[in-house]
């Protein structure tokens, strides 16, 4: 085992929730009764059968340089299922010494009352869903959880994490410029390195998507929304900040580790409903899919052993999709070598008449080893990804 291989990230997803935020789209879904017992055999015998599958890969049996526990909520998860996965997770891979364990945490009083546990799992960076610092705004949003909540969590998150990010959606109906600036400092005043902070989008399926496709307007529109962006990037750099991904912000030396996998289209594995992974196999790089709906993923892992439902060899083009996808949505940008290295020479330069006229404008920046979106151009990303991904 080679600690010279490329990074590799473990996406564990937990898809339950207290109640079903009107905004979310995610996999996530509210039941009454979780067998505990059941999940654990299921989660631990999908890292295993990824396990082998890594060892099966181009580059063999490798550490983890990350693994991000999401969802769904997964400070709602037993501390000892969480505690067994990462003990799980070292022995079947290994860990760098420098691994990043992330949980994504809400900010209820009795989520905040296990993040010790949490810790004492493994845990080492909490992402902490606050979403709003107001009451108001929170009510909006569904939430389950008061400011004063929030507040209380992230105090104590604070005292026992060394790393710790929040999510914040803006761009709510009605939300000004003035008071998203007000709201952001109130945010940067407890000394955070690492904000997400997330423009509200309506989604297909949400109860917002009905009451929007109803006529009810419930977010900014994109005019508007540039405007708050713009005073997120003053408050930002005036915090000693960066935007490393559109809308991810961090210190220098505090982006998160697993985040900036997806990014640089390296290698993942994703176990429990719904997760995605990706890994370079010997033929080329796969992209695998376990089965959405939590029952149907149980029940197929009960049976054979992991809840895979597609893994396919990705095509040149689907690769230089997501180089594109993800790349520029990162500060550090596209890196050239990759595109060459993945897909050959003879199918870079691409798109060069739109990347020509786009660096023209001043909307992408082409330096030797990059290619990257310049802020004018992170404002019209949508429309930079769909012209070039339709050359
Ligand atoms: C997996 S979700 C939630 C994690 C955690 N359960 C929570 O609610 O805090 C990750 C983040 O996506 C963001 N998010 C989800 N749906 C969104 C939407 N429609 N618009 C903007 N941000 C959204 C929220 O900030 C959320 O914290
Ligand atoms: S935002 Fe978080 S808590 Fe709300 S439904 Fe989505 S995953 Fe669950």
């Amino acid at each position: 085992m080679t600690h010279n291989s490329p990074d590799l990230g473990l996406y564990i997803h937990w898809p339950f929730c207290l109640s079903k935020c009107p905004y979310c789209d995610f996999n996530s879904h509210v039941v009454s009764d979780i067998d505990e017992g059941a999940w654990q055999k299921a989660l631990s015998s999908e890292l295993a059968h990824m396990a082998e599958l890594c060892e099966a890969s181009a580059y063999g049996k490798r550490p983890l340089t990350s693994i991000f526990i999401g969802g769904g909520t997964p400070s709602l998860m037993p501390v000892d299922l969480l505690a067994s996965l990462i003990e799980q997770a070292e022995m079947l891979f290994g860990f760098t010494p420098n691994i990043e364990i992330t949980a994504e945490a809400n900010p209820t009083s009795v989520e905040t009352a296990k993040l010790q546990g949490f810790r004492d799992a493994g845990v080492n960076r909490i992402s902490l869903g606050v979403q709003a610092l107001n009451d108001e705004a929170l009510a909006f949003l569904g939430r389950g959880h008061s400011a004063q909540d929030a507040i209380r969590s992230l105090e104590k998150a604070r005292l026992l994490f060394d790393r710790l990010s929040v999510d914040l959606i803006y761009g709510r109906i009605g939300q000004t410029a003035k008071a998203w600036e007000t709201e952001l400092s109130q945010a940067l005043s407890f000394g955070l390195d690492h904000l997400s902070l997330y423009q509200l989008t309506i989604e297909q399926g949400t109860q917002f998507y009905t009451r929007h496709k109803k006529g009810e307007r419930l977010n900014l529109d994109e005019d508007e929304m540039a405007d708050l962006y713009e005073v997120t990037e003053a408050r930002i750099t005036e915090h000693d900040m960066a935007c490393y991904e559109i809308s991810n912000y961090a210190k220098k030396g505090a982006e998160s580790r697993h985040n900036l996998i997806y990014w640089r289209t390296d290698d993942w594995l994703g176990i429990g409903p719904g997760a995605f992974g990706r890994m370079t196999m010997p033929k080329g790089r796969q992209e695998i899919a376990t089965r959405r709906s939590p029952s149907g993923w149980l029940s197929q892992t009960s049976d054979k052993g992991h809840g895979i439902d597609t893994q396919t060899l990705e095509t040149d083009d689907a690769i230089i999709e997501e180089i594109f996808m993800m790349g520029l949505r990162a500060a550090e940008g596209v890196p050239l070598s990759r595109l060459t290295r993945l897909t050959g020479e003879s199918k870079w330069p691409f798109a060069q008449g739109d990347i020509a006229s786009f660096i023209e404008a001043g909307w992408l920046i082409c330096d030797e080893t990059h290619l990257r979106a310049s802020f004018e151009g992170r404002l019209r990303l949508n429309y930079i990804l769909k012209t070039l991904l339709a050359s």
